[in-house]
């Protein structure tokens, strides 16, 4: 026998059973965004490597380690994608989105790609919901996106969210407070764990997540980026924060707080949830007020988020079933012998009129059929006889009545 393949590392397949949960988080993110004005957008699943390059920056990750790269036959660079917003970006330039009255509120969800070391919770493969507000630099875009993805997780029912919350100002003020840091850390070197006194040039905000007694009392009294923020910038962000409290968003202002994407500025924000172990983070964005330049733009400011729905999926999987909405409420019909064409025809008939039905194609018994009816979720069972008679029978109070085969959609809906 050949050897059997697997599906590549990484990635996994969505199995029925796993389909109803994820698609109720594609579906009431849909539902939110689209109340929210925003509309949904559709981009390519590869884009020219430069794209992501230029866009999600050459210095993270992403792009040094996670981009599945390939040749296509005419010699071009392409990627897959590793995120939404770039492309979103992408697209919003070349039709010309800026002649449209601002901000360009868009959304899209579908599969992206990163080349991680595979564990719970993180993949090669993965699923996002993704929401971007280009032309507005309004700090009520911020407030409204995070309370939308707020809301979203709420109404799923997502529990033990916490949302940290900070603002990364300008990439100037950035710089010029990564070197006071640098320089008060080499100030007090000696305090320091030697792993963090190692990495004072390269990652200076890492000693902020030390664990060791020594540089947390250093930390402590460390300058934060929110402390050295211009004034427009806190301004902003107080701005932002106000209306989130006037909106009962609950979240913890973390001044350290850094994203893997090179394109912040301001706002950046990123949803937690405690239960989820290693892989906590459900969701994430920020205010981007540089990308579109970047790509070629006018100076356009902007904010988005996306939501991991895998995640989101593995914290409510425990408390959901699998068994999908329209198979609840649907007929399953019974038949034996030469019944069984009359029910393939019933079922047709009542598929056409718009209800969910199905019917045995194993040749099973009676007794078999019911079970089958049962395992399957149907709310009724249509049992058909030789002499053409038909009794309905409710699954759930186990109620029985005949019916007239002909006026089964009727029945049903009484
Ligand atoms: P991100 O934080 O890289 O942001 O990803 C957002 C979410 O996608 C994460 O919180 C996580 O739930 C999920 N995710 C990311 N990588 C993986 C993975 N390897 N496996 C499973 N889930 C994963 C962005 O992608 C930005 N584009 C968000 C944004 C939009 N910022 C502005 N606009």
């Amino acid at each position: 026998m050949s050897e059997r393949f697997k599906a590549p590392r990484g990635t996994f397949d969505v199995l029925s059973e796993q389909v109803p949960v994820r698609r109720r988080i594609t579906s009431s993110s849909q539902r939110l965004l689209e109340a929210a004005g925003y509309r949904r957008i559709e981009t390519p699943i590869f884009e020219d490597t430069d794209l992501f390059a230029r866009g999600v920056g050459e210095s993270t990750d992403i792009v040094q380690k996670q981009m599945f790269t390939f040749e296509d036959q005419g010699g071009r660079s392409l990627t897959l994608r590793p995120e939404a917003t770039a492309s979103i970006c992408r697209a919003y330039l070349e039709h010309g989105m800026q002649k449209q009255a601002q901000p360009v509120k868009l959304w899209t969800d579908g599969p992206f790609f990163r080349h991680e070391r595979p564990q719970a919770g993180r993949y090669r493969q993965f699923s996002q919901v993704d929401a971007e507000a280009i032309g507005s630099d309004s700090p009520l875009v911020d407030a409204e996106m995070i309370v939308l993805a707020s809301d979203i997780l709420a109404g799923l029912g997502v529990e033990n969210v916490r949302l940290r919350l900070g603002s990364l100002g300008t990439p100037a003020a950035r710089s010029a407070y990564l070197d006071e840091l640098r320089e008060y850390l080499h100030s007090r070197e000696g305090e320091l764990s030697d792993e963090v006194r190692g990495r004072i040039d390269a990652n200076p905000l890492r000693a902020f997540d030390a664990d060791h007694d020594g540089t947390r009392k250093v930390m402590a009294e460390a300058p934060t980026l929110l402390d050295r923020l211009d004034p427009a910038d806190a301004e902003h962000f107080e701005r932002v924060r106000e209306n989130l409290d006037r909106n009962d968003v609950v979240y913890e202002l973390d001044p350290t707080l850094v994203r893997g994407l090179d394109y912040y500025t301001r706002t950046v924000f990123e949803f937690e949830c405690e239960r989820l172990g290693a892989q906590s983070g459900v969701g994430g964005g920020g205010r981007y007020d540089g990308l579109i330049e970047q790509l070629g733009g006018p100076v356009t400011p902007a904010c988005g988020w996306a939501l991991g729905v895998d995640r989101i999926a593995l914290a409510l999987d425990a408390g959901e079933s699998g068994e999908s909405e329209e198979t609840r409420n649907g007929v399953f019909v019974v038949a034996e012998g030469d019944g069984r064409a009359a029910a393939l025809a019933l079922v047709i008939e009542l598929r056409r009129a718009g209800l969910t039905a199905d019917l045995d194609l194993a040749d099973r018994a009676i007794k078999g059929q019911m079970k089958q009816a049962d395992r399957v979720g149907a709310r009724y069972a249509l049992i058909l006889s030789d002499d053409g008679k038909a009794t309905l029978r409710d699954m759930r109070s186990g109620e029985e009545r005949e019916v007239d085969p002909s006026l089964v959609a009727e029945e049903i809906a009484r």
